[in-house]
């Protein structure tokens, strides 16, 4: 008796990173927006009944991965450094490059609120941020005991209407920051899209997974040889 096994899942992240993810795997013969049929559709089969797709929300995708909804995923590095999930990180797929950083109007932190409090933090700071794990860790690491506030989008707002000294934000061609008056106080990290997999599919669905793993990374340093792919962020 032969056993059927469930069509292999990769989580796909909605917005700006969906199109290069989308070409990608599009490139290993998953032409799964033809597939998808409905741009409204978030959950798919292939014809053949082997992949299954979904579309999340690029913060949400290393759980579908973690709780095995999902075998794979693809989501930005700035998520998986926020979020807690437990997952395995395979591969930079060197596309999606952005920047994590600490900005604040002119660049500067309020002076009364940067200086310290003559025990080696300051007090008082608000930085406002949809990454508020990896955001206490970083202002602990500088001495800031800044109070963080949590928000979903458009964090840059935050800090030009008051709601907030500055914010710790992704900076992709830094246009929002500048438009709004903003730049950077501190780098504190590097961001790029990244294929994860669940703990348990990457032993259970060794073969599956190293087949198109070994597909994707084939195309990608293709990419990196080419000069194309990652850009100087
Ligand atoms: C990201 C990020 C910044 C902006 C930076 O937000 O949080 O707001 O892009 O891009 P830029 O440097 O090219 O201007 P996103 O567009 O993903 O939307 P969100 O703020 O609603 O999360």
């Amino acid at each position: 008796m032969s056993v059927t096994m469930p069509p292999l899942t990769i989580a796909l992240p909605a917005g700006r990173l969906y199109v290069e993810a989308v070409e990608l795997l599009k490139r290993c013969g998953l032409d799964l927006e033809a597939w998808r049929g409905d741009e409204r559709r978030l959950l798919w089969t292939s014809p053949d009944g082997r992949r299954r797709f979904l579309v999340a929300r690029p913060a949400d995708v290393a759980t579908y991965v973690e709780r095995g909804t999902a075998d794979l995923g693809i989501t930005g590095k700035d998520n998986l450094l926020e979020s807690q999930d437990d997952v395995h990180e395979v591969l930079d797929l060197r596309f999606g490059g952005c920047r994590l950083v600490l900005a604040a109007p002119g660049g500067r932190l309020p002076e009364r609120l940067a200086s310290g409090n003559g025990h080696g933090l300051s007090s008082g700071l608000r930085v406002a941020t949809k990454y508020p794990r990896f955001a206490r860790r970083h202002l602990a690491e500088l001495g800031l005991a800044a109070q963080v506030i949590t928000l979903h989008g458009a964090t840059e707002l935050a800090a030009v209407a008051g709601l907030a000294d500055a914010v710790i934000d992704a900076v992709d061609t830094g246009a929002t920051l500048r438009n709004n008056g903003l730049a950077p106080v501190k780098d504190l990290a590097a961001s790029s899209a990244r294929l994860i997999c669940n703990r348990a599919a990457f032993q259970l669905r060794r073969e599956e997974v190293a087949e198109l793993v070994g597909q994707v990374r084939g195309l990608v340093e293709e990419h990196a040889q080419k000069g194309v792919g990652q850009d100087a962020r």
